[in-house]
């Protein structure tokens, strides 16, 4: 009887380890920072190191900078290690975001928010869709942000936004065109970072100001990952349906492990979040529902 079970034991153990590998991401696609990326702004506040593997970012008085791919994508996943700014960064933005730039633009936020020494920093992010935000959520992290490079990455298709620090999805945000939810599907996106003086609002709302004494206050980069469908590709297939690994059946909803992490920070680190603020929101936004179930 037990030598009977032992196969069939064996064979849950294997698939389950099958379920949770197909959701797991294949190897990287490096994108050159060099090659692919160009400032924004303020280029002479951009500095490539370790040989252009890692990239510099520091603000002062006089400006901030920033920069993004020249590239845009529809769809795909996208990641970049960032260390953030240390010490004192009260009153400092750190972003990474995607964004299409037009009037009724698409944008996927990460920001991080600096704050006095030895203070957490807070990362809000945001979805817009069709030019209207207002889905701010925040949360601390688990890690001092400052310490080391961490990654931080987006994978968008069809059917889901992720957000991930880490392997951690700190956020998802679902495709809610059946409840009347513009979702970003037909725009194409670049990829931006930068680094500013928000101190009217970004610590504790506004009331830390950022002490230029501390300047020049220095963000860095590395690990510059895109594996997306890009939007200038000559008959190019987008949306793929299915042919890439982040357009998988696998990847239109998050994976039991998945969920439990987002539970985690949900139940642990959240600050804030749009869905649950009815004062600022009296209206729930539609896509809210989806946001009890977690
Ligand atoms: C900064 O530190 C204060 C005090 O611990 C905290 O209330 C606040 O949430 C922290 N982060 C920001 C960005 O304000």
């Amino acid at each position: 009887m037990l030598i009977k079970m032992v196969p069939s034991v064996l064979l849950v153990l294997l698939v389950a380890a099958m379920a949770a590998m197909a959701a797991s991401p294949p190897k990287p696609v490096d994108v050159p920072f060099q090659k692919n990326y160009v400032p924004t702004w303020a280029s002479d506040h951009i500095k490539n190191i370790n040989g252009g593997n890692e990239v510099q970012l520091s603000l002062d008085k006089w400006t901030g900078t920033g920069f993004q791919s020249k590239g845009s994508y529809l769809f795909g996943h996208f990641s970049m290690q960032i260390k953030m700014v240390p010490g004192d960064s009260a009153g400092v933005v750190t972003a990474f975001y995607l964004s299409s730039q037009n009037a009724e633009h698409d944008e996927i936020d990460f920001e991080f928010l600096g704050n006095r020494s030895g203070q957490p920093y807070i990362l809000q992010t945001n979805v817009f869709s069709g030019g209207k935000g207002d889905r701010e959520q925040r949360i601390y992290l688990w890690f001092d942000p400052t310490k080391a490079y961490h990654s931080y990455s987006v994978l968008w298709n069809m059917r889901q936004i992720i957000f991930f620090v880490d392997d951690v999805p700190i956020r998802v945000f679902k495709n809610s065109k059946d409840l009347g939810v513009r979702y970003p599907f037909n725009q194409p996106m670049k990829i931006y970072s930068s680094l500013w003086n928000a101190d009217d609002w970004a610590t504790r709302g506004g009331l830390e100001k950022t002490d230029w004494s501390k300047a020049p206050f220095v963000a860095s980069y590395k690990g510059f990952h895109v594996d997306g469908c890009e939007a200038s590709m000559p008959n190019s297939a987008c949306p793929t349906l299915g042919r890439r690994w982040w357009d998988q059946k696998a990847f239109d909803d998050l994976d039991g492990l998945q969920w439990r992490k987002l539970k985690w920070v949900r139940n642990r680190y959240t600050i804030y979040n749009y869905c649950t603020d009815t004062v600022r929101y009296p209206a729930r936004s539609p896509e809210c529902t989806r946001d009890r179930d977690i």
